[in-house]
């Protein structure tokens, strides 16, 4: 109710300026999106992973909340947008892993897509309905997602059913999925317990119990989890014998539901060309933008100021979105890893840690320089940054084809944990996950966390980060000089045969390029506003 009545005040207020919209500019958008025939080759190459007799449902993200009647800007889900290009709202795909016969034709994919409203789309945009996705996604049979919960597709006839789970908070999406959760016979199940137990039951091996349930600890404690007879069973007693018991119990109630997450770690873990080339536009964007910031920034700048520069530049190059939130952390901030507050208003002369990264047609950047703002590292701060340096350097010598992936975590750890006990920092080499708590690498792709594998060996084409950093917040157990010293140097590469690509190399990682940066001049040195009133 509340929605239409401010739209029909805007709407009379507006009317004015709705002339304009009879008139036709021709637009200049962006040219270099990916095409639909990436989109269909990507649909095939699942096609091939599915087992026989199954079916792989995708759904749209929900819209989310922002403020009354104001919505978070959308985000598509990367999955529904790897596979199809589609960025709305309100849909499902599903690809068949054999052809379907039906009434009105052959087909292997169907797809349920928001429909067209022009009173709606006056407000939040043009859709591409029903015929948009088929003229320009390309794809054959399409139907408004109304359509979805009777139309004839009756998934409890396939072996497999392939998917993600559904969220908690279902929002606009409720309907298809109340349809799925109908049409599949899904059991009721709480999302977040249904992925915790799938974790374990792919994951879980008598060894790793006890780490498995050090992790979930927390999560062991809501009703949920204690609700729940599989789980309960599990967590009373978390031996072998109850994990096998849970592995049959499992299978026997969820039958042929399947989390789809393990197809996508393989198909997406590994880029394809025109993926490489959009994350290369995305993280040139991004360095650009830390070269600038390197440029403008002074001790009297805020953290937000910081902040604004990098989002400018990512928009000027038409990156349509941050990665992530931007990390703009002074000082001790530094020390907080994903801290996103941003909040200070003086950076001062201190070392400004900035983890911020581009979106750029759905590819995240993700590249952490950190800059001593008055242009000097201390003799401390250059000790603690030369060491996560070195860290680095030797960590891209293992980035390429048949490395195992977990010898870069090892590599790392052992740099780190020899230059802190040379430092005085610890004095024993299993101390250093103290001021190193995190790992040295991801996925990266149209999630920055992206899909993909971590236990077996680096492939051609992964694109990864390269991470490593060291924090020492204030009262750590060594000499005072090194407190509120965080360092973190983030770099993103593409893995070769040989070797690896370094994508970020327009923003500098030594310490003295750094500084050098820091001593030239910026284009936002002249910006100047008035104060406010
Ligand atoms: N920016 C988040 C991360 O580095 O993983
Ligand atoms: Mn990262
Ligand atoms: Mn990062």
């Amino acid at each position: 109710m509340k929605i239409y009545k401010t739209l029909l005040v805007a709407a009379l207020a507006c009317a004015a300026s709705l002339q304009s919209f009879s008139q036709t500019v021709s637009e200049s958008l962006p040219t270099d999106y990916l095409t639909k025939e990436f989109h269909a080759g990507r649909r095939d190459a699942l096609r091939k992973m599915m087992p026989d007799n199954s079916v792989a449902i995708i759904f749209a993200y929900p819209e989310r909340v922002f403020s009354e009647d104001v919505n978070y800007a959308y985000h598509a889900n990367p999955d529904l947008y790897y596979f199809s290009g589609y960025k709305e709202t309100s849909a499902v795909l599903l690809i068949f892993k054999d052809m379907q016969h039906g009434q009105d034709g052959d087909y292997n994919e169907l797809f349920f897509v928001q429909n067209r409203d022009p009173q709606r789309e006056q407000w939040t945009g043009k859709r591409l309905g029903v015929e948009g996705v088929k003229t320009k996604l390309g794809f054959g049979k399409v139907y408004n997602s109304e359509e979805f919960a009777n139309s004839s597709v009756d998934l409890k006839k396939f072996s497999t059913v392939l998917y993600d789970g559904i969220p908690e908070d279902e929002g606009n999406m409720k309907g298809l999925y109340n349809a799925f959760k109908e049409k599949a016979a899904v059991p009721e199940i709480n999302s977040e317990v249904l992925s915790t137990l799938t974790t374990i039951i792919q994951y879980g091996t008598p060894k790793n119990l006890p780490r498995i349930m050090d992790y979930f600890k927390a999560k062991f404690e809501l009703p949920e989890y204690k609700n729940n007879q599989l789980m309960q069973g599990f967590i009373s007693k978390p031996d072998s014998a109850s994990l096998a018991d849970l592995k049959v119990k499992f299978n026997t109630q969820f039958g042929g539901l399947v989390m789809y997450s393990d197809d996508m770690k393989q198909l997406r873990g590994v880029k394809q060309p025109e993926e490489v080339e959009l994350v290369k536009k995305a993280v040139e964007i991004s360095s650009i933008a830390h070269a600038e910031v390197m440029r403008a920034i002074k001790p009297n700048m805020s953290e937000r100021e910081l902040q604004g520069i990098f989002e400018y530049v990512h928009k000027k190059y038409g990156a349509e979105d941050e990665g992530y939130p931007p990390i703009v952390g002074a000082g001790a901030n530094g020390c907080i890893l994903h801290y996103e507050e941003n909040n200070v208003t003086e950076v001062k002369n201190q070392l400004v840690l900035m983890d911020v990264g581009a979106e750029y047609h759905g590819y995240s950047a993700d590249v952490t320089r950190t800059v001593p703002a008055n242009g000097k590292f201390t003799e401390e701060q250059k000790a603690i940054y030369q060491l996560v340096y070195d860290a680095q350097e030797e960590v891209f010598k293992l980035c390429k084809d048949g490395v195992p992936y977990n010898q870069l975590e090892q590599k790392t750890q052992e740099v780190l944990a020899n230059g802190l006990i040379k430092l005085g920092i610890i004095s024993k080499a299993d101390e250093v996950r103290t001021y190193y708590p995190h790992g040295v690498s991801h996925h990266m792709g149209l999630d920055v966390h992206d899909k993909g594998e971590y236990g077996g060996n680096l492939k051609e084409n992964m694109i990864i980060t390269v991470e490593p950093g060291i924090y020492i917040p204030a009262g750590s157990k060594c000499d005072k000089k090194w407190w509120d010293i965080g360092v973190r140097i983030e770099d993103d590469v593409v893995i070769g045969k040989d070797k690896c690509t370094l994508l970020s190399i327009d923003a500098p990682r030594k310490w003295q390029d750094v500084e050098k940066m820091v001593a030239d001049k910026s284009i936002f040195d002249l910006a100047k506003f008035p104060p406010l009133k």
